[in-house]
This record gives structure tokens, sequence and C-alpha cells, in this order.
């Protein structure tokens, strides 16, 4: 296996040592288990007030879970989740939520990965029909599954849209902590648009260990039935509680979004001139995606890990972690140089 630093998905970096230590931490004697232990209690008291939800915060094992559990709470079963046709949910998730909650997906096509109040309103017909699944939640991923973020003045602008069309909002926040130090500002700013969301800790440096955030103490009735019943419950519970701690403690989890979203930054700046290579979305996060020739795509392949987002239109998906280095970033740039000349 090549030694060389994977840009193919944040998923592919390891444990944040911060991670390791509250882990290692938290394994210490007996702990009660279900989430009655200390961590539990600490961890989601810290989310809670970091995010300002007063309906609480459970924890769950992957982001699918999340967006699962968090759609669970807002559908009525002959309800609809209208959703950006990139979505997560609908593209990489394999029917989860149809499967499990047993609600129709209602995707629109974004360019930018992004639903605006006229996209959501163009899934709006047939409310009332009985024959059709009734719209009754918009699912937003922030950041897109393109990399870009919703800026503030556009989830208001949503949040609004949907408050006034009788719509929850729900957002996947696999990535919420690149959202948040792409848009310089707390977690609490684009929760307070939304009904529930997700904060994944997963790509910020923890093991497999997400956040269902819950705004609304009304929305939160039942959620723990929920959890239990999606297979959710940890037994276990601390060892996912105290990787959130470890996150949150000085401001790991924001440093480590920051960081590798100045390293897909400074991917996209080394970019500029490279003949050949375009971006294909704004660099908004920690991904950068772009457009190159296949023969190009393919002979990078030869000596470094990432994924075609798009066969057809050559869209390449490079991805930052916590742990990029600089001197991996301008490794990885020589090379999309060098194989370009062949080009
Ligand atoms: C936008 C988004 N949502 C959710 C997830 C969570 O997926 P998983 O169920 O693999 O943890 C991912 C992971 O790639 C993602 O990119």
């Amino acid at each position: 296996m090549t030694a060389r630093k994977s840009f193919a998905s944040d998923n592919h970096a390891g444990a944040h040592e911060a991670v390791l230590r509250a882990l290692t931490e938290a394994n210490t004697g007996d702990a009660a288990a279900y989430g009655e232990d200390p961590w539990t209690a600490r961890a989601s008291a810290e989310l809670a007030a970091t995010f300002g939800a007063a309906g609480g915060v459970f924890f769950v094992f992957t982001g699918t879970a999340a967006n699962v559990l968090g759609l669970s709470l807002l559908l009525r079963p002959y309800e609809a989740v209208i959703c950006a046709e990139s979505a997560h949910l609908n593209v990489d998730e394999c029917g989860a939520a149809e499967r499990v909650l047993g609600c129709k997906l209602l995707t629109v096509p974004a360019a930018d990965g992004k639903l605006t109040p006229a996209l959501v309103a163009s899934r709006l017909g047939g409310r009332g029909d009985e024959h059709r699944a009734q719209p009754r939640v918009v699912a937003i991923s922030q950041v897109t599954e393109y990399g870009t973020c919703y800026s503030l003045a556009e989830l208001a602008e949503l949040a609004g849209f949907c408050r006034a069309e009788g719509l929850r909002l729900f957002a996947d926040g696999a990535r919420l902590a690149n959202a948040a130090a792409w848009l310089g500002c707390p977690l609490a700013d684009i929760a307070a648009q939304v009904d529930v969301l997700s904060f994944g800790g997963t790509k910020n440096g923890a093991v497999g260990a997400e956040a269902v955030v819950v705004m609304a103490a009304d929305l939160a009735e039942g959620v723990a039935f929920q959890r239990k019943q999606q297979m959710q419950l940890a037994s276990k519970m601390r060892y996912l509680s105290a990787q959130f701690v470890g996150l949150l403690a000085d401001g790991t989890w924001w440093r480590n979004a920051r960081h590798a979203n100045l390293m897909a930054q400074r991917l996209a700046d080394g970019l500029g001139g490279v003949a050949g290579v375009t971006l294909w979305q704004p660099v908004q996060s920690n991904a950068v995606f772009a457009v190159l020739h296949p023969d190009h795509i393919a002979r990078l392949q030869r000596d470094w890990r990432f994924y075609v987002w798009d066969e057809t239109a050559h869209v390449v998906r490079w991805m930052a972690a916590f742990d990029t280095t600089e001197a991996d970033v301008d490794s990885f740039l020589a090379s999309i140089r060098e194989t370009a000349r062949f080009t």
C-alpha cells in the first residue's frame, strides 16, 4: 500500500490524538451502560450548550444512522423529504431512510448541491392530495456533498421559507465542523436555523461517533425509543461520548476542520495555472472538485488515491483531512503538474 496521503476521503484519515487520549481516559474502571455514564452526561451537556439545543443530543455510530434518526423525529409515515438529488441521504445510504422510515424522498437537481426556496417550491405539488406523499421535511447537507456551504443568509432564507410553508428543516452535518470553520461562525448560528441536525465526529478525527442534535424540546419526544429501535443505542456509550469530549476540548474540532479547509484551499490555489485543470465547484470546505482530462486522471491515479466523482464529465473529488500536511498537498500538486505535461 502506498504511504502517500490519500486524497480520496476525510474518512481515510485515522483518529485524532485528542480522541485517542479521551478514549484512554474513559477506559478506566466500570461505567454505567447505555449512556448513564459521566462521559455521556458531559459530552451531551457540552454539545447541547454549544448548539443551544433544548431537545438534547444523542450519539449514534454512523452518519447514515444520524440522518435516519434525525428524520424519524420529524416525519409521519405518509410524509416525504425534499432533498437535493446529490444528497448523501439519496445517493450513498442504500435507501436507508426509505427502508427504515418508509418515507419518500422528493429529489431536486441542484447544480451546487444547495437547495433554495424556489427549488423546494418545485416539489411542493400535491399537498392535501391523499394520493401523494406529503412533503414535510427539507433535508440539506451543510457542508454539501459538492463541498459547498450555505451562507448564514441562505440558511435563514431557506428556514424562513420552510416555516412559512409548514415544513421542517433538517441538516446533515457530517461535515458541520468544516462549515462552521469556513463561515467563521459558532455552530449555534447554523443550528438556530434548523429543527434537527447531525454533528459529525468521524470526519473530524473521531472513530465512528456522530451526534444528533435536537433543537426544540418537543421534537425530542420519542428520540430515545427511536434510537433503540434503529439499533443505535450503544451499550458502552462512554466510548462514543468521550470522543466528543476530546474533540470539544480547547476547540480541537474547530482547529481540525479549519486545518482541513486550509489544506483544500492550498490545493485549489496551487491548481491555478495548471493547464487543463479547472475547478468544478467553489472551494468552501475541505473538498476540491476539479475537471481534468481522463488520461490525466488515469495517470494521477497510478500514484494517488482519490475518487472520480463523475465519469462522464471527468470530475474528480480531492478531500483534505485534519492530518493532511502542507507537504502532502505540495507533493500532490507536483504530481498534478508533472502528469499534466503528458496530456
Ligand atoms: C454528507 C454526508 N452525510 C453523511 C455521511 C455519513 O456516512 P456514514 O454512514 O458512512 O458514516 C457522509 C459520509 O461520507 C457524508 O459525506
